[in-house]
């Protein structure tokens, strides 16, 4: 591994992404020995004047244990630095550079690398001049190698044209190695199975195409409303919050072919591939949501069309899944919080047993919360009587991995980007051709072409969704419920 110098500059150090995720992922890995306090230095950048002790005391509170302020904690802080300045003039980001410098020189004395990833917990709009300061004033500059990184969040746009125009105006500046575009669905750890669930398994092999799979579904659902965030969702909806991004990354693993190897341009040639095999989406396999009291908040319009809930059928042309729906569906303040892949399988052929009532094979990834895998069968009910039911082979994570803590997303996926490598990062062909699926849709919703159906907060979202389940073919199996192992 590398060794030499590395500062983590987080810019938008005071905003909420930097507070509630960013700081605290540092923390973790820092906890766990990845960041050496003898080479790390942590800096944050943010328009407000305030101290350094400031910035720690905004910080604290939002750590694990930071409240007891134990050890770790403080030592942690005292990593940190704070910087101010504006996100367009180059004074502040020579500042910055001035301080980076300075701890590289008392790091490494007279020769060493430099390593400066620099993390945009900001909004896109300011992405373009930002990385034109950074670019002119603060990169790496030693002669003993090293590098600059940068690391940005979705929004990435908005349509198709304008997250192209962000990428070619980032893409003048840094080259595609040196810019990591996150998306925290894919530091999740049961995401980050897929590949080796798809690919080392002989049981999953054969069976998983057309010939065998009758639909796929990819569900986000969360128990809560926009809270607070409705000035920045209204401009996006739940499509460019959730599906565009999270839950299509996880389509493509669920849907790629084998890659050559696992090398992170291999992986992600395979999911551009389906990214372009899926056709364009119909509007009458689209539903859309919207809970009533979405328009309550002072800072959402009151004839917001946005939808905070959207069900709707993808299809990918190709040979492993023509005729396979692949239904993705994504709500706020509906009935429960989880996210999860059922992949239902079609009905036994010649089935004997059919005057039983008998549910579809169903193999569901539980991604969140009670992480596990499991998959639905029929077996003989135990007992005297010959009856079938539905059962479950079960793995379920907190049960057979018991003491084993479950790294956050963006723990693994800062690391990542110390380390350089890009597989769980969305590269920009990719980003393309996600947009190029969403938009026809997006700018017939903006129109207010669809319209949001109302639906009542804490519930399943509009009935109209069911239907469309129910017609795009799954079948529910009823009478049974999976419930995630008690210890
Ligand atoms: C974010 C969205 O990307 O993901 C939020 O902007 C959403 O609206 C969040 O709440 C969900 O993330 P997680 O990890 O809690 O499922």
């Amino acid at each position: 591994p590398e060794t030499g110098c590395l500062s983590i500059i987080v810019l938008g150090a005071s905003g909420d992404l930097a507070k509630k995720k960013t700081f605290p992922a540092l923390f973790n890995l820092y906890r766990q020995g990845f960041l050496q306090s003898n080479e790390v230095h942590i800096f944050g950048y943010a328009r407000t004047k305030i101290s350094d002790d400031e910035l720690r005391d905004r910080i604290q509170d939002y750590l694990p244990q930071g409240k007891e302020g134990t050890e770790d904690v403080s030592s942690f802080l005292q990593l940190i630095k704070y910087v101010s300045g504006s996100y367009d003039a180059p004074e502040g980001f020579k500042a910055l550079d001035k301080a980076i410098s300075e701890h590289e020189i008392s790091t490494n004395s007279t020769e060493g690398s430099s390593r400066r990833l620099f993390y945009l917990a900001l909004p896109p709009s300011v992405y373009p001049q930002v990385c034109k300061m950074i670019k002119n004033h603060s990169m790496n500059k030693s002669d003993f190698g090293g590098w600059t990184r940068i690391v940005v969040e979705k929004p990435f746009g908005k349509d198709l044209a304008s997250a192209e125009e962000l990428s070619s105006q980032i893409g003048e500046l840094f080259e595609e190695p040196q810019i990591f575009r996150i998306d925290h669905y894919l530091g999740k750890e049961l995401v980050q199975n897929l590949l080796v669930l798809r690919f080392a398994n002989r049981f999953f092999l054969p069976l998983w195409n057309r010939d065998n799979i009758a639909n796929v579904q990819i569900v986000f659902r969360e128990d809560f409303g926009t809270e607070g965030r409705g000035g920045y969702f209204d401009q996006y909806g739940i499509i460019r919050d959730i599906i565009q991004n999270h839950l299509l990354q996880v389509l493509c693993l669920v849907a790629m072919e084998k890659p050559v190897s696992l090398k992170p341009e291999h992986i992600r040639d395979e999911k551009v591939k389906v990214l372009q095999s899926i056709v364009p989406i119909k509007d009458e396999e689209v539903v859309l949501g919207q809970y009533e009291g979405y328009k309550d908040d002072p800072t959402v319009p009151d004839k917001s069309n946005t939808p905070t809930f959207a069900t709707m059928v993808l299809r990918i042309h190709n040979e492993r899944w023509e005729g396979v729906p692949f239904i993705m569906k994504a709500g706020k303040a509906l009935n429960s919080r989880k996210a999860e892949i059922r992949v239902q399988f079609k009905d036994v052929p010649g089935d004997i047993f059919k005057c039983q009532k008998q549910g579809r094979n169903e193999f569901v990834i539980r991604l969140q919360p009670s992480e596990a895998m499991y998959m639905k069968l029929t077996v003989k009910q135990p007992g005297l009587e010959m009856s079938t039911a539905q059962s479950e082979l079960d793995l379920s994570y907190r049960q057979r991995y018991q003491g084993v803590v479950i790294p956050e997303a963006y723990e693994r996926l800062i690391l990542d980007t110390i380390k350089g490598d890009q597989q769980h990062f969305v590269r920009r062909d990719e980003l393309k051709a996600a947009w190029e699926i969403f938009t026809p849709l997006l700018h017939r919703i903006d129109n207010g072409e669809i319209r949001s159906l109302e639906y009542k907060p804490g519930s399943r979202g509009p009935a109209a969704a069911d239907e469309l389940l129910e017609k795009a073919g799954y079948r529910q199996t009823h009478g049974y419920i999976w419930i995630p192992p008690t210890l």
